[in-house]
């Protein structure tokens, strides 16, 4: 896996000193709080939401919400599609949604703008990369670990074609294996 890999973007240190740092804003944020509901994006979070939410000594709740839009390939398909409706009663409650990449914003969009017409008190974005580029939704995350240009990058979660979520790190694939 690591032979297909052009470059090293994010190392596996990078990424644990960032949410460290992450998750003592989240805290201070939210300490004020009982406890924190989570609704963590499918895939692409489960790496960034385990290594996040064990720095963070609250009673959290955590709910997986299956969306999809990248499709298995390199860019955003423009749909985001809801594969499953298993939402949280997020009544009157903080939500802290958690996401991999902020790419067109549609996805941390829709999710947001869904828990809000549900009642939650009040929705906050964390991401693990913000990419620098316009959105097609005026979002911008109220927490992102790292803020890259906009290239296609695998690891830590991200994938390509369904692979590559495995690697400790984020990089960027070798051109000739994307098509
Ligand atoms: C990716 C990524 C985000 C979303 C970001 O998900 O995990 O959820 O796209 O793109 P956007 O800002 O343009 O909406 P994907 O559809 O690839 O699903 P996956 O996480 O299961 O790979």
């Amino acid at each position: 896996m690591n032979k297909d890999i052009e470059k090293v973007l994010i190392t596996e240190e990078a990424i644990g000193r960032r949410l460290d740092e992450v998750a003592q804003r989240i805290i201070a944020d939210f300490s004020n709080q009982d406890s924190l509901q989570v609704v963590a994006i499918l895939k692409g979070s489960v790496f960034f939401m385990a290594d996040l939410l064990r720095r963070i000594p609250f009673k959290i709740e955590i709910e997986c919400l299956n969306v999809s839009s990248y499709h298995g390939g390199t860019t955003s398909s423009g749909q985001v599609d809801f594969l499953d409706q298993k939402l949280p009663d997020v009544h009157r409650r903080c939500v802290l949604v958690v996401d991999d990449i902020l790419d067109t914003g549609q996805t941390l969009g829709e999710v947001k703008a869904k828990l809000t017409r549900l009642g939650a008190s009040e929705v906050k974005t964390c991401v693990l990369i913000s990419k620098k580029k316009e959105r097609v939704c005026d979002l911008k995350a109220d927490y992102a670990a790292f803020e890259i240009d906009d290239e296609f990058v695998v690891g830590y979660g991200l994938d390509y074609r369904g692979q590559y979520r495995n690697l400790p790190y984020v990089g960027v694939l070798k051109s000739s294996l994307v098509s």
